[in-house]
Protein backbone atom coordinates (compact mmCIF):
# COMPACT_ATOMS: atom_id res chain seq x y z
CA UNK A 1 0.00 0.00 0.00
CA UNK A 2 1.31 3.56 -0.75
CA UNK A 3 2.33 5.93 2.05
CA UNK A 4 -0.04 8.54 0.65
CA UNK A 5 -3.35 6.34 1.04
CA UNK A 6 -4.99 8.60 3.07
CA UNK A 7 -2.87 11.19 2.66
CA UNK A 8 -5.07 15.05 2.15
CA UNK A 9 -2.57 16.50 -0.26
CA UNK A 10 -3.74 20.19 -1.20
CA UNK A 11 -2.10 21.01 -4.78
CA UNK A 12 -1.18 24.93 -5.01
CA UNK A 13 -1.37 25.57 -8.90
CA UNK A 14 0.36 28.83 -10.09
CA UNK A 15 0.13 30.74 -13.67
CA UNK A 16 2.24 28.92 -15.97
CA UNK A 17 2.74 26.77 -18.53
CA UNK A 18 3.40 23.28 -16.72
CA UNK A 19 0.32 23.93 -14.77
CA UNK A 20 -1.64 21.44 -17.28
CA UNK A 21 0.75 19.04 -16.07
CA UNK A 22 -1.09 18.94 -12.43
CA UNK A 23 -3.80 17.24 -13.95
CA UNK A 24 -1.52 13.91 -14.49
CA UNK A 25 -0.45 14.83 -11.00
CA UNK A 26 -3.82 14.88 -9.44
CA UNK A 27 -4.38 11.47 -11.11
CA UNK A 28 -1.18 9.56 -9.91
CA UNK A 29 -2.13 11.32 -6.31
CA UNK A 30 -5.54 9.97 -6.49
CA UNK A 31 -4.19 6.18 -7.76
CA UNK A 32 -1.76 6.21 -4.85
CA UNK A 33 -4.83 6.85 -2.57
CA UNK A 34 -4.77 10.42 -1.53
CA UNK A 35 -7.67 12.74 -1.13
CA UNK A 36 -6.69 15.22 -3.25
CA UNK A 37 -8.06 19.14 -3.39
CA UNK A 38 -6.60 21.96 -5.60
CA UNK A 39 -6.54 25.75 -5.22
CA UNK A 40 -4.94 28.11 -7.66
CA UNK A 41 -3.98 31.57 -8.53
CA UNK A 42 -6.25 33.52 -10.91
CA UNK A 43 -3.40 33.66 -13.28
CA UNK A 44 -3.02 29.85 -13.28
CA UNK A 45 -7.06 29.39 -15.09
CA UNK A 46 -5.45 30.79 -18.16
CA UNK A 47 -3.05 27.48 -18.53
CA UNK A 48 -5.71 24.76 -17.17
CA UNK A 49 -9.51 24.80 -16.46
CA UNK A 50 -10.61 24.84 -12.69
CA UNK A 51 -12.91 22.37 -14.26
CA UNK A 52 -10.72 19.41 -14.85
CA UNK A 53 -8.71 19.72 -11.96
CA UNK A 54 -12.36 19.79 -9.77
CA UNK A 55 -13.29 16.56 -11.75
CA UNK A 56 -10.38 14.86 -11.46
CA UNK A 57 -9.85 15.96 -7.57
CA UNK A 58 -13.86 15.62 -6.97
CA UNK A 59 -13.25 18.77 -5.01
CA UNK A 60 -14.23 22.30 -5.93
CA UNK A 61 -11.11 24.26 -7.23
CA UNK A 62 -11.08 27.77 -5.38
CA UNK A 63 -8.59 30.62 -6.58
CA UNK A 64 -10.59 33.66 -4.81
CA UNK A 65 -11.18 34.71 -1.27
CA UNK A 66 -14.79 34.05 -1.90
CA UNK A 67 -16.69 32.01 -4.27
CA UNK A 68 -19.70 33.15 -6.71
CA UNK A 69 -22.22 33.44 -4.52
CA UNK A 70 -20.04 35.57 -1.97
CA UNK A 71 -19.41 32.69 0.39
CA UNK A 72 -16.05 33.34 2.17
CA UNK A 73 -13.36 30.80 1.37
CA UNK A 74 -11.88 29.50 4.49
CA UNK A 75 -7.80 29.15 3.83
CA UNK A 76 -7.09 28.65 6.95
CA UNK A 77 -9.56 25.37 7.50
CA UNK A 78 -8.21 23.93 3.78
CA UNK A 79 -4.22 24.48 5.08
CA UNK A 80 -5.58 22.62 8.34
CA UNK A 81 -7.00 19.62 5.91
CA UNK A 82 -3.75 19.11 4.46
CA UNK A 83 -1.27 16.38 5.65
CA UNK A 84 1.24 17.80 2.61
CA UNK A 85 0.78 21.22 0.66
CA UNK A 86 2.64 20.87 -3.28
CA UNK A 87 2.82 24.22 -5.12
CA UNK A 88 3.69 23.06 -8.42
CA UNK A 89 4.40 24.83 -10.74
CA UNK A 90 6.11 27.44 -9.15
CA UNK A 91 6.33 30.92 -10.88
CA UNK A 92 8.90 33.64 -10.00
CA UNK A 93 6.43 35.92 -9.07
CA UNK A 94 4.69 33.49 -6.24
CA UNK A 95 8.48 32.50 -5.51
CA UNK A 96 8.67 36.30 -4.11
CA UNK A 97 5.31 36.56 -2.61
CA UNK A 98 6.03 33.38 -0.74
CA UNK A 99 9.22 34.54 0.52
CA UNK A 100 8.18 38.13 1.40
CA UNK A 101 4.68 36.84 3.01
CA UNK A 102 3.02 38.82 0.50
CA UNK A 103 -0.75 37.45 1.08
CA UNK A 104 -2.55 38.91 -1.98
CA UNK A 105 -4.43 35.75 -3.22
CA UNK A 106 -5.70 32.85 -1.54
CA UNK A 107 -3.03 30.55 -2.42
CA UNK A 108 -0.57 32.55 -0.05
CA UNK A 109 -2.72 32.94 2.43
CA UNK A 110 -3.31 29.08 2.78
CA UNK A 111 0.28 29.15 2.75
CA UNK A 112 1.22 30.82 5.26
CA UNK A 113 -1.84 29.24 7.28
CA UNK A 114 -0.35 25.68 7.02
CA UNK A 115 1.37 23.86 9.24
CA UNK A 116 2.40 20.62 7.39
CA UNK A 117 4.96 20.30 5.24
CA UNK A 118 4.93 22.40 2.32
CA UNK A 119 7.08 21.04 -0.90
CA UNK A 120 7.32 23.25 -4.31
CA UNK A 121 7.86 23.00 -7.85
CA UNK A 122 9.79 25.65 -9.59
CA UNK A 123 8.98 26.16 -13.42
CA UNK A 124 10.56 29.52 -14.89
CA UNK A 125 12.52 30.38 -18.11
CA UNK A 126 16.18 29.44 -18.46
CA UNK A 127 17.40 33.16 -16.95
CA UNK A 128 14.68 33.86 -14.60
CA UNK A 129 15.62 30.36 -12.95
CA UNK A 130 19.21 31.51 -12.50
CA UNK A 131 18.57 35.17 -11.37
CA UNK A 132 20.30 35.83 -8.27
CA UNK A 133 16.68 37.21 -7.10
CA UNK A 134 15.04 33.34 -7.85
CA UNK A 135 18.22 32.15 -6.03
CA UNK A 136 17.68 34.15 -2.93
CA UNK A 137 14.20 33.60 -2.90
CA UNK A 138 14.24 29.82 -3.42
CA UNK A 139 17.15 30.01 -0.39
CA UNK A 140 14.90 31.54 1.70
CA UNK A 141 12.13 29.27 0.98
CA UNK A 142 14.55 26.63 2.11
CA UNK A 143 16.21 28.01 5.21
CA UNK A 144 11.62 28.21 6.04
CA UNK A 145 11.68 24.61 5.89
CA UNK A 146 10.18 24.26 2.24
CA UNK A 147 11.55 21.31 0.32
CA UNK A 148 12.55 22.48 -3.19
CA UNK A 149 11.96 20.19 -6.43
CA UNK A 150 14.73 20.85 -8.50
CA UNK A 151 13.49 21.86 -12.25
CA UNK A 152 14.52 19.87 -15.01
CA UNK A 153 16.86 20.63 -18.07
CA UNK A 154 15.09 20.41 -21.41
CA UNK A 155 12.99 22.85 -23.81
CA UNK A 156 11.46 25.37 -22.51
CA UNK A 157 8.17 27.56 -23.28
CA UNK A 158 10.23 30.04 -24.73
CA UNK A 159 11.97 27.40 -27.26
CA UNK A 160 15.66 27.90 -25.09
CA UNK A 161 17.13 24.85 -23.66
CA UNK A 162 18.03 24.89 -20.26
CA UNK A 163 17.48 24.47 -16.71
CA UNK A 164 13.88 25.44 -15.50
CA UNK A 165 11.36 23.10 -16.77
CA UNK A 166 9.20 21.76 -14.32
CA UNK A 167 9.65 18.30 -12.11
CA UNK A 168 7.96 15.53 -14.23
CA UNK A 169 4.17 14.72 -12.27
CA UNK A 170 5.91 11.00 -11.49
CA UNK A 171 9.32 13.06 -10.28
CA UNK A 172 6.58 14.85 -7.94
CA UNK A 173 4.80 11.92 -7.03
CA UNK A 174 8.29 10.48 -6.00
CA UNK A 175 9.36 13.13 -3.46
CA UNK A 176 5.78 13.47 -2.07
CA UNK A 177 6.07 9.92 -1.00
CA UNK A 178 9.73 10.07 0.37
CA UNK A 179 8.74 12.80 2.46
CA UNK A 180 6.08 10.67 4.14
CA UNK A 181 8.50 7.44 4.16
CA UNK A 182 10.74 9.54 6.64
CA UNK A 183 7.91 10.10 8.83
CA UNK A 184 7.15 6.20 8.98
CA UNK A 185 9.34 5.40 11.80
CA UNK A 186 7.36 3.07 12.84
CA UNK A 187 6.95 0.95 9.90
CA UNK A 188 7.22 -2.83 10.61
CA UNK A 189 5.99 -2.62 14.69
CA UNK A 190 2.68 -3.96 15.65
CA UNK A 191 1.01 -1.57 18.09
CA UNK A 192 -2.11 -2.55 20.23
CA UNK A 193 -4.25 -0.12 21.74
CA UNK A 194 -6.99 -0.50 23.69
CA UNK A 195 -9.85 2.77 23.53
CA UNK A 196 -13.28 3.82 24.81
CA UNK A 197 -15.72 2.38 27.64
CA UNK A 198 -16.73 -1.05 28.54
CA UNK A 199 -20.15 -1.62 29.50
CA UNK A 200 -21.19 -4.52 32.51
CA UNK A 201 -24.48 -5.77 31.49
CA UNK A 202 -27.24 -5.82 34.78
CA UNK A 203 -29.90 -6.51 32.73
CA UNK A 204 -30.71 -6.75 28.80
CA UNK A 205 -31.07 -3.15 29.36
CA UNK A 206 -29.19 -1.32 31.67
CA UNK A 207 -25.37 -1.54 32.18
CA UNK A 208 -22.82 -0.19 34.41
CA UNK A 209 -20.39 1.67 31.84
CA UNK A 210 -18.04 5.40 31.99
CA UNK A 211 -17.91 8.81 30.51
CA UNK A 212 -15.15 7.34 28.03
CA UNK A 213 -15.64 8.76 24.62
CA UNK A 214 -12.32 6.98 22.87
CA UNK A 215 -11.06 9.90 21.71
CA UNK A 216 -7.63 9.39 22.94
CA UNK A 217 -7.69 5.89 22.27
CA UNK A 218 -7.92 6.77 18.91
CA UNK A 219 -5.95 9.79 18.40
CA UNK A 220 -3.35 7.31 19.20
CA UNK A 221 -4.39 4.62 16.66
CA UNK A 222 -4.32 7.52 14.33
CA UNK A 223 -0.93 9.04 14.95
CA UNK A 224 0.61 5.13 15.02
CA UNK A 225 -0.68 4.40 11.17
CA UNK A 226 0.26 7.81 10.54
CA UNK A 227 3.68 6.92 11.98
CA UNK A 228 3.74 3.48 9.39
CA UNK A 229 2.74 0.96 12.41
CA UNK A 230 0.31 -2.06 11.84
CA UNK A 231 -2.33 -1.24 14.73
CA UNK A 232 -4.68 -3.36 16.28
CA UNK A 233 -7.23 -1.27 18.18
CA UNK A 234 -9.26 -2.86 20.87
CA UNK A 235 -12.64 -0.63 20.94
CA UNK A 236 -15.19 -0.49 23.71
CA UNK A 237 -18.69 1.17 22.65
CA UNK A 238 -17.99 4.56 20.94
CA UNK A 239 -19.54 6.24 17.97
CA UNK A 240 -15.74 7.30 16.52
CA UNK A 241 -14.86 6.12 12.83
CA UNK A 242 -11.25 5.03 12.03
CA UNK A 243 -10.38 3.66 8.88
CA UNK A 244 -7.16 2.21 7.12
CA UNK A 245 -5.66 -0.37 5.67
CA UNK A 246 -2.99 -1.21 8.62
CA UNK A 247 -5.58 -1.07 11.04
CA UNK A 248 -7.48 -3.93 12.76
CA UNK A 249 -10.20 -2.40 14.91
CA UNK A 250 -11.91 -5.49 17.39
CA UNK A 251 -15.12 -3.87 18.91
CA UNK A 252 -15.87 -5.47 22.00
CA UNK A 253 -18.69 -4.53 24.72
CA UNK A 254 -17.45 -5.86 28.52
CA UNK A 255 -13.89 -5.60 30.41
CA UNK A 256 -14.24 -9.44 29.94
CA UNK A 257 -14.09 -9.64 26.16
CA UNK A 258 -11.58 -6.42 26.16
CA UNK A 259 -9.50 -8.92 28.39
CA UNK A 260 -9.43 -11.90 26.09
CA UNK A 261 -8.71 -9.81 22.89
CA UNK A 262 -5.84 -7.98 24.66
CA UNK A 263 -4.19 -11.42 25.82
CA UNK A 264 -4.91 -12.84 22.50
CA UNK A 265 -3.31 -9.53 20.78
CA UNK A 266 -0.57 -8.65 23.44
CA UNK A 267 2.26 -11.94 22.14
CA UNK A 268 2.56 -10.06 18.49
CA UNK A 269 2.89 -6.77 19.82
CA UNK A 270 5.95 -4.46 20.47
CA UNK A 271 4.19 -1.49 21.73
CA UNK A 272 1.04 -2.00 23.27
CA UNK A 273 -1.07 1.41 24.86
CA UNK A 274 -3.98 0.40 27.33
CA UNK A 275 -6.40 4.22 26.74
CA UNK A 276 -9.55 1.91 27.19
CA UNK A 277 -11.55 3.27 30.81
CA UNK A 278 -12.47 -0.34 31.49
CA UNK A 279 -14.98 -0.67 34.28
CA UNK A 280 -13.67 -1.60 37.40
CA UNK A 281 -16.97 -3.91 38.43
CA UNK A 282 -19.33 -5.80 36.83
CA UNK A 283 -22.42 -7.60 38.18
CA UNK A 284 -22.21 -10.50 39.93
CA UNK A 285 -25.17 -12.18 37.98
CA UNK A 286 -26.71 -10.77 35.19
CA UNK A 287 -30.52 -11.00 34.87
CA UNK A 288 -31.81 -12.38 31.61
CA UNK A 289 -35.01 -10.28 32.30
CA UNK A 290 -35.43 -6.20 33.09
CA UNK A 291 -35.18 -5.88 36.73
CA UNK A 292 -38.66 -4.53 37.87
CA UNK A 293 -38.67 -1.38 39.84
CA UNK A 294 -39.28 -1.55 43.41
CA UNK A 295 -40.51 0.85 46.09
CA UNK A 296 -37.65 0.56 48.71
CA UNK A 297 -34.03 0.06 48.07
CA UNK A 298 -32.65 -2.04 45.27
CA UNK A 299 -28.82 -3.40 45.44
CA UNK A 300 -26.89 -5.12 42.66
CA UNK A 301 -23.95 -7.23 44.03
CA UNK A 302 -20.68 -6.45 42.62
CA UNK A 303 -17.23 -7.95 41.48
CA UNK A 304 -14.16 -6.73 40.14
CA UNK A 305 -13.50 -6.96 36.48
CA UNK A 306 -10.00 -8.84 35.12
CA UNK A 307 -7.20 -6.04 35.25
CA UNK A 308 -6.38 -6.45 31.90
CA UNK A 309 -3.83 -4.27 31.80
CA UNK A 310 -1.89 -6.37 35.69
CA UNK A 311 -2.74 -9.28 32.92
CA UNK A 312 -0.39 -7.90 30.21
CA UNK A 313 1.81 -6.70 32.46
CA UNK A 314 2.36 -10.68 34.00
CA UNK A 315 3.01 -12.32 30.59
CA UNK A 316 5.27 -9.27 28.91
CA UNK A 317 8.29 -10.08 27.60
CA UNK A 318 9.73 -7.65 24.94
CA UNK A 319 6.97 -5.37 24.75
CA UNK A 320 6.64 -2.19 25.55
CA UNK A 321 3.77 -1.69 28.20
CA UNK A 322 2.18 1.69 28.42
CA UNK A 323 -0.85 2.59 30.48
CA UNK A 324 -2.64 5.55 31.47
CA UNK A 325 -4.00 6.60 34.98
CA UNK A 326 -7.17 8.69 35.30
CA UNK A 327 -7.11 10.64 38.62
CA UNK A 328 -8.72 13.45 40.74
CA UNK A 329 -5.86 13.60 43.45
CA UNK A 330 -3.14 12.50 44.55
CA UNK A 331 -2.15 11.65 40.84
CA UNK A 332 1.44 11.44 40.91
CA UNK A 333 1.96 9.40 43.71
CA UNK A 334 -1.14 7.06 42.44
CA UNK A 335 0.25 6.65 38.54
CA UNK A 336 3.40 5.66 40.42
CA UNK A 337 2.06 3.30 42.24
CA UNK A 338 0.15 1.77 39.16
CA UNK A 339 3.43 1.74 37.04
CA UNK A 340 4.72 -0.60 40.06
CA UNK A 341 1.71 -2.74 40.72
CA UNK A 342 1.42 -3.81 36.96
CA UNK A 343 4.35 -4.28 35.81
CA UNK A 344 5.05 -0.57 33.10
CA UNK A 345 7.21 0.82 31.43
CA UNK A 346 5.54 4.26 31.21
CA UNK A 347 2.16 5.55 32.61
CA UNK A 348 0.41 8.29 30.92
CA UNK A 349 -0.69 10.93 34.28
CA UNK A 350 -4.40 12.37 33.34
CA UNK A 351 -5.84 13.89 35.63
CA UNK A 352 -10.09 14.87 36.33
CA UNK A 353 -8.77 18.19 38.25
CA UNK A 354 -7.14 20.00 34.93
CA UNK A 355 -9.98 21.27 32.93
CA UNK A 356 -10.38 20.11 29.38
CA UNK A 357 -8.03 16.99 30.61
CA UNK A 358 -9.92 13.77 30.88
CA UNK A 359 -13.43 12.42 29.46
CA UNK A 360 -14.82 13.50 26.61
CA UNK A 361 -13.03 16.55 25.62
CA UNK A 362 -11.07 17.31 22.30
CA UNK A 363 -8.41 18.07 24.50
CA UNK A 364 -6.41 16.61 27.28
CA UNK A 365 -3.05 17.60 29.73
CA UNK A 366 -0.99 14.66 30.64
CA UNK A 367 2.69 13.84 31.80
CA UNK A 368 4.13 10.55 31.23
CA UNK A 369 5.88 8.55 33.92
CA UNK A 370 8.45 6.49 33.64
CA UNK A 371 10.99 4.58 36.76
CA UNK A 372 13.41 7.62 36.62
CA UNK A 373 11.53 10.39 34.94
CA UNK A 374 8.09 12.87 34.91
CA UNK A 375 7.92 14.74 31.58
CA UNK A 376 4.91 17.29 31.70
CA UNK A 377 2.79 18.57 29.05
CA UNK A 378 0.43 21.69 28.63
CA UNK A 379 -3.22 21.09 27.88
CA UNK A 380 -2.85 20.58 24.01
CA UNK A 381 -5.59 18.56 21.42
CA UNK A 382 -5.81 14.69 21.56
CA UNK A 383 -3.87 14.00 18.40
CA UNK A 384 -1.51 16.35 19.88
CA UNK A 385 -0.70 14.55 22.57
CA UNK A 386 -0.87 11.26 21.21
CA UNK A 387 2.02 12.41 19.13
CA UNK A 388 3.84 14.00 22.15
CA UNK A 389 3.60 10.14 23.07
CA UNK A 390 4.95 8.41 20.59
CA UNK A 391 7.74 10.97 19.96
CA UNK A 392 8.48 10.21 23.69
CA UNK A 393 8.43 6.74 23.28
CA UNK A 394 10.44 6.71 20.04
CA UNK A 395 12.95 8.76 21.73
CA UNK A 396 13.55 7.45 24.81
CA UNK A 397 13.32 3.62 23.54
CA UNK A 398 14.67 4.63 20.45
CA UNK A 399 11.92 2.75 17.84
CA UNK A 400 12.82 4.14 15.23
O1 LIG B 1 -11.95 8.21 25.92
P1 LIG B 1 -11.81 9.68 26.19
O2 LIG B 1 -13.13 10.37 26.41
O3 LIG B 1 -10.94 10.38 25.18
O4 LIG B 1 -11.05 9.83 27.58
C1 LIG B 1 -9.72 9.40 27.70
C2 LIG B 1 -9.47 8.69 29.03
C3 LIG B 1 -9.65 9.68 30.17
C4 LIG B 1 -10.42 7.50 29.21
C5 LIG B 1 -7.99 8.16 28.95
O5 LIG B 1 -7.13 9.25 28.76
C6 LIG B 1 -7.60 7.42 30.23
O6 LIG B 1 -7.18 7.98 31.23
N1 LIG B 1 -7.77 6.08 30.21
C7 LIG B 1 -7.58 5.21 31.38
C8 LIG B 1 -8.77 5.33 32.30
C9 LIG B 1 -8.66 4.42 33.51
O7 LIG B 1 -9.36 3.47 33.54
O8 LIG B 1 -7.70 4.74 34.33
P2 LIG B 1 -7.35 3.85 35.67
O9 LIG B 1 -6.40 4.74 36.40
O10 LIG B 1 -8.58 3.44 36.35
O11 LIG B 1 -6.63 2.57 35.11
C10 LIG B 1 -5.23 2.46 34.98
C11 LIG B 1 -4.87 1.64 33.76
O12 LIG B 1 -5.31 0.31 33.90
C12 LIG B 1 -5.48 2.14 32.46
O13 LIG B 1 -4.51 2.04 31.43
C13 LIG B 1 -6.64 1.19 32.21
O14 LIG B 1 -6.87 1.00 30.82
C14 LIG B 1 -6.14 -0.09 32.85
N2 LIG B 1 -7.21 -0.93 33.43
C15 LIG B 1 -8.02 -0.48 34.41
C16 LIG B 1 -8.97 -1.30 34.97
C17 LIG B 1 -9.09 -2.63 34.49
N3 LIG B 1 -10.02 -3.45 35.00
N4 LIG B 1 -8.29 -3.05 33.52
C18 LIG B 1 -7.34 -2.24 33.00
O15 LIG B 1 -6.61 -2.65 32.09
Amino acid sequence: MSVLYNKNVLLGVTGGIAAYKISFLTRLLIRQGAHVKVIMTPQAKAFVAPLTLSTLSKHPVHSTFTDDEDNWINHVNIAKWADLFIIAPLTATTLSKLSYGQSDNLLIATYLSCSCPVMTAPAMDLDMYQHPTTRENLDKLKRHGVHIIPSETGELASGLEGEGRMAEPETILKHAEDRFEQTHILKGHKVLITAGPTYEPIDPVRYIGNHSSGKMGYALADIALQLGALVTLISGPTHLELHHNNLDRINVRTADEMNQQALEHFEESDICIAAAAVADFQPTEFSSKKIKKKDDQMGIQLKPTPDILYNLGKIKKEQLLVGFALETNDGIKNARSKLKKKNLDAIILNSLADSGAGFGHDTNKISIIDKTNETHFPLKKKKEVANDIFEHLIDKYELA
